[in-house]
């Protein structure tokens, strides 16, 4: 066999994070560890792409097994993650120049980015600019987001577990309203995250066992908002079933793309900062109808809520992981592990993978025909697709009745190189 030489890899969360994505994180470590011959250190970058630029990076080699361990059931960015966008090569040459010197450096020559559509962009450009700056790189990307807009994949980690909570938390809202609604509440209203796609909004109307069941409203980004139409199902609801539960997703429009809740900031990749249409649609109900409303954002509450995982996204997460590495020792590069659904009665899924230059920046929206013709609900086909995702259990361990979640120690890797001013 050919003698390899080692070199170190780098390991990277980005954007929004999620409750699985530090299993995903687990599965990239310790495959690593298992291809010596091809893989020396595991790095991460501190915040991401950011501490990379910075030369922050963490020595993953000083965290105890207990804390690697407990990666796997942890929530949100154990390493730090990062919304920062790289421009294009020809405008912003001396963010990738420095990136290639802190890989080299620091003898990287595998980079793990684990993000969603911009992040992508990012590895794709990444593995670009190595070949041209005379230090190829094997980038791949790994793939996550709570949105579930990813395309080629079956489904994004990180979306199984916020699917699961939001349908378990308006199950349980439901209840809470149906009892109440005689004599006071009469329409709950619950918003979620997904930015312009509609998944999670669509996985709330998993809590219905039948037909008129809650939620009886669902607002998707796909269906342009009308008002008129909206108060009138309403009103139906609550003249039938007493009470009306909604879930709302934050990307909620009109028909001229005007979102029924802009927070008017945008991010560092210039999405605008979404978030409040639940109130906002409550107060539509009172003025128009005089009901009695509670409303919740679940906000972060949802993306981080790793108590109520579901065990196959727990599951999928650390798979992208691992076959993130074993694509990188087998020589690919700029691919993306994918998830690939082979049936879903009984629900069986392999990995595959996808070009990144054909990930990057594609917006994967709720197909039509998962969308009821009223457009207030969710078809038998789009049960089918999300009932698999949603399913088992995997509880953290807990102590003292919370969840005993893990911190890294973080050890800094000795910097090498002068610091980088932005
Ligand atoms: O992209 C994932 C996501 O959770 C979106 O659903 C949401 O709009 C956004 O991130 C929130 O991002 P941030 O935490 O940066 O405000």
């Amino acid at each position: 066999m050919p003698k390899t030489t080692p070199k170190n890899a780098l390991y990277a969360q980005s954007g929004g994070v999620t409750a699985v994505i530090n299993a995903t994180a687990a599965g990239v470590i310790e495959t690593a560890r298992k291809h010596r011959r091809h893989i020396g250190k595991v790095y991460a970058g501190r915040h991401g792409i950011v501490g990379a630029l910075q030369e922050d990076l963490i020595d993953v080699s000083r965290e105890s097994l207990a804390t690697l361990r407990g990666l796997r059931y942890t929530p949100a960015g154990a390493f730090g993650s990062a919304r920062f966008k790289l421009k294009g090569i020809e405008q912003n040459r001396t963010e990738y120049q420095r990136l290639i010197e802190v890989f080299r450096a620091h003898d990287i020559g595998y980079f793990f980015y684990n993000g969603g559509n911009d992040s992508m962009d990012t590895a794709h450009k990444l593995s670009q600019i190595g070949e041209q700056l005379g230090y190829p790189i094997t980038c791949i990307g790994v793939p996550k987001t709570v949105d579930n807009d990813l395309p080629f994949t079956d489904c994004c980690p990180g979306f199984g577990s916020v699917a699961k909570y939001v349908a378990v938390s308006t199950r349980e809202a439901a209840l809470d309203v149906a009892s109440m609604a005689r004599t006071s509440t009469k329409v709950f209203v619950l918003e979620v995250m997904g930015r312009h796609a509609g998944w999670i909004a669509a996985a709330g109307g998993l809590a219905a066992g039948k037909a008129g069941d809650a939620p009886q409203i669902i607002l998707f980004p796909e269906i342009p908002f009308e008002r008129a139409a909206f108060l009138a199902r309403v009103k139906q609801s609550v003249e039938r079933q007493g009470y009306c539960v909604i879930v709302v997703s934050e990307g909620a429009a009109t028909a001229d793309g005007k979102f029924l809740a802009d927070a008017g900031t945008k991010d560092a990749f210039g999405h605008t900062q979404l978030g409040g249409v639940g109130p906002v649609v409550a107060n539509m109900v009172r003025e128009a109808l005089g009901y009695k409303y509670h409303w919740a954002v679940a906000d972060y509450l949802q993306r981080s809520a790793r108590h109520i995982a579901s065990k196959v996204d727990v599951e999928q997460a650390y798979a992208v992981g691992k076959a993130a590495v074993e694509l990188a020792v087998r020589g690919a590069n700029a691919v993306m592990p994918t998830i690939v659904r082979k049936s879903s009665r009984p629900y069986r899924w392999t990995i595959g993978s996808a070009p990144l230059a054909e990930v990057a920046n594609i917006e994967r929206k709720l197909p039509r025909d998962f969308i009821t013709t009223d457009g207030f609900g969710i078809t038998a086909k789009c049960r089918r697709y999300l009932e698999p995702l949603i399913a088992g259990e995997d509880y953290p361990p807990y102590v003292g009745g919370l969840p005993a979640y893990v911190r890294i120690k973080g050890v800094g890797v000795r910097k090498k190189l002068p610091p980088f001013g932005r």
